[in-house]
């Protein structure tokens, strides 16, 4: 039994150290790089170092967590619309979206939480990349406790033992409806993943580096610079039909 706990340990540490091995020191306001960007996605989408043998990349479970406050105009929130799109893309060419394979769904968070679509819906990236698209803007306050708590339903109500479980939550505010912090602990004790994108005051960061993954925080002046990173972290030869340029 002892044995068993230490193993349980291992690999608890283990799941701890690949984002702390990602992470960057940051100065101060300074923002994520598009090389950075992908380097933290390709550490999530391909764990398996070349050295190890019996390791097969895992499918992902994925709920993207989609800031919809009022402190986010139309534009903000059609910017923060694409960047996930670029997230979903990036990670379908690692780990394919599909019916065995990864897969994504969506919630909107505001002073309440909606459920945009399950785990279970889409089966593919464009049909996943339209119904992200086809978000509708709300209002409110930032309820980042009840996105977490309402993440951790969707994993569970189509629960899948196998696939790694990926929180990509967005914010431009401090959590103002309730600690959040005491939920993302839990979840990550479970060895999910929550990356953080933290849009505008990058000295607010405090909290939100307790509610992230160690390394999973990436931080943007602005969502049209997130919008612009994310597409440069395509690569050189992804073609930009929308013009962020990057
Ligand atoms: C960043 O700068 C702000 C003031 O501009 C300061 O309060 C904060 O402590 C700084 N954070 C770090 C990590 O240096
Ligand atoms: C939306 O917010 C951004 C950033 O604060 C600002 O630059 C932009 O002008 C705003 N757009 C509209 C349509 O209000």
């Amino acid at each position: 039994m002892k044995r068993f706990w230490a193993l349980i340990l291992a690999a608890a540490l283990l799941l701890n150290e690949w984002c702390v091995v990602n992470s960057v020191p940051r100065r101060n306001g300074t923002s994520t790089t598009a090389s950075e960007l992908s380097g933290i996605l390709k550490k999530i989408v391909s764990p398996c170092t070349t050295e190890q043998t019996n390791c097969n990349n895992p499918d992902l479970d994925i709920v993207f967590a989609l800031d919809s406050s009022s402190s986010i105009n139309d534009t903000e929130f059609k910017a923060q619309k694409y960047a996930t799109n670029m997230i979903a893309e990036f990670i379908d060419r690692h780990s394919p979206i599909a019916p065995d394979g990864t897969r994504v769904g969506a919630l909107t968070f505001a002073t309440d939480v909606v459920r945009e679509f399950e785990l279970n819906e889409h089966t593919g990236l464009e049909s996943v990349q339209g119904y992200i698209d086809a978000i509708g803007r709300r209002m409110g306050g930032t309820n980042t406790k009840l996105a977490l708590e309402t993440a951790q339903l969707m994993f569970e109500d189509m629960f899948l033992e196998e696939s790694w479980k990926l929180i990509w939550l967005h914010t431009d505010s401090m959590s103002n409806l309730g600690d959040p912090r005491p939920r993302a602990t839990s979840i990550k004790k479970q060895g999910w993943i929550i990356c953080v994108v933290v849009i505008g005051n990058h000295e607010n960061v405090d909290g939100i580096d307790d509610i992230a993954s160690p390394g999973c925080v990436v931080k943007f002046g602005s969502f049209t610079e997130y919008a612009k990173v994310a597409k440069k972290a395509q690569g050189p030869d992804q073609f930009d039909e929308f013009g962020y340029q990057g």
